[in-house]
């Protein structure tokens, strides 16, 4: 029996923007895939997760070939979840897809080189069940790789029609110059970068923030929560449903240490005098900046999402306010 989703799921057209200079809107806060949605997570939780996205008007979701586990499973649980539920509307969606990181054995399945990213996509689509992604990114920057083979490579895809839109994701500022122009030339233009951005991790503050800014491409910023630190997850501990204690393959307990929770603390102090979570003023932080388009967040329960989208209500942060947080994160 398919979804029926919300009636008022548009309701609220301030939640989409112009992702840089093209004329594709994407919500302020989109759905990733890195962690829940592969063999080993409960697919009951990961469909209700879905669809609670696509109800609140969250339209764009975002995977890659290396999501799982095992790699590749997030695709494959994510099309299921479409075919069943959503099958009517693929053309409310954003759904990308990125190569990069190993997606199988063998000197032909990682990296950046054209038979990576063009076998890489060809897999992504089978497994999605989809005839093209939206996006489709180059995950990270192949040293061993020509930048021109990667971006050709991206441009083919545009070209045979199998995504409509190409994007970068951990490029350098330098790197991101030189892309975004061997796109250009090539007839494929770069719509986005996908850098990690939160209080924590401000390096695309030098320099890719303006790169982007300068070339018309659209920011969306992964892990903006911290992957959960800049919550108030582990505020009394580590919860054994959170991240830290489910999968802690990038988020390693020892990582949350006292002298982090403690900034945490006075964060979510800042947070209650402006009326708000933790969560929605990491959020609204890393949103404060024109370039970003989209805070690319995870969530394991649907009433996160609602908690998030919060974050596009509250006032802006003031100069004291951001002046408080840094002399908090100092
Ligand atoms: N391009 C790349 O190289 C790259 C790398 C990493 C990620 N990404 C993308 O970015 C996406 C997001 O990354 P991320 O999951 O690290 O983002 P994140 O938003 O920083 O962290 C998500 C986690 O924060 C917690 N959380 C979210 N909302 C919450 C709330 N209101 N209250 C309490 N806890 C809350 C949840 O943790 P619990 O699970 O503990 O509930 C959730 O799993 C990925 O899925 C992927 O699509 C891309």
């Amino acid at each position: 029996m398919p979804h029926i989703p919300a009636a008022d799921r548009y309701a609220n057209p301030a939640l989409y923007r112009a992702c840089g200079r093209s004329g594709l809107k994407l919500p302020r806060l989109s759905l990733g895939f890195w962690h829940y949605f592969g063999d080993d997570a409960d697919p009951v939780a990961g469909r209700a997760l879905i669809l609670k996205a696509f109800d609140l008007g969250i339209t764009h979701f975002d995977l890659a070939n290396a999501y799982g586990p095992p790699r590749g499973a997030a695709e494959t649980n994510f099309g299921r979840v479409l075919h069943g539920d959503l099958a009517a509307h693929r053309d409310e969606l954003i759904i990308s897809t990125k190569a990069g990181y190993k997606g199988w054995e063998g000197p032909y399945g990682d990296w950046g080189s054209r038979k990576n990213m063009l076998a890489s996509l060809d897999q992504s689509l089978r497994r999605l069940g989809v005839e093209y992604v939206d996006i489709y990114y180059s995950h990270r920057p192949d040293p061993d790789t020509p930048l021109e083979e990667t971006m050709g490579a991206l441009a083919h895809a545009v070209r045979s029609g199998k995504a409509l839109y190409v994007g970068l994701s951990n490029y350098s500022p330098e790197q991101t110059t030189r892309a975004a122009a061997l796109l250009r030339e090539l007839g494929a233009p770069c719509l986005i970068h996908q850098p990690r951005y939160s209080m924590y991790e401000r390096g695309v503050e030098k320099g890719l923030l303006e790169v982007l800014a300068r070339e018309g491409i659209g920011a969306i910023v992964f892990s903006p929560l911290a992957q959960g630190v800049l919550t108030n997850r582990y505020v009394n501990g580590i919860p054994a449903d959170a991240r830290a204690a489910r999968d802690p393959r990038f988020l390693k307990p020892e990582h949350i240490t006292p002298a982090k929770l403690a900034q945490v603390r006075q964060l979510d102090a800042l947070a209650k005098a402006r009326g708000q979570s933790l969560a929605q003023m990491a959020l609204a932080w890393v949103l404060r900046q024109p370039v970003v388009t989209s805070a690319l967040i995870g969530a394991s329960q649907p009433a996160q999402l609602e908690e998030n989208l919060g974050a596009l209500q509250g006032a802006a942060l003031t100069a004291a306010e951001l002046a408080e947080i840094d002399r908090i994160l100092l």
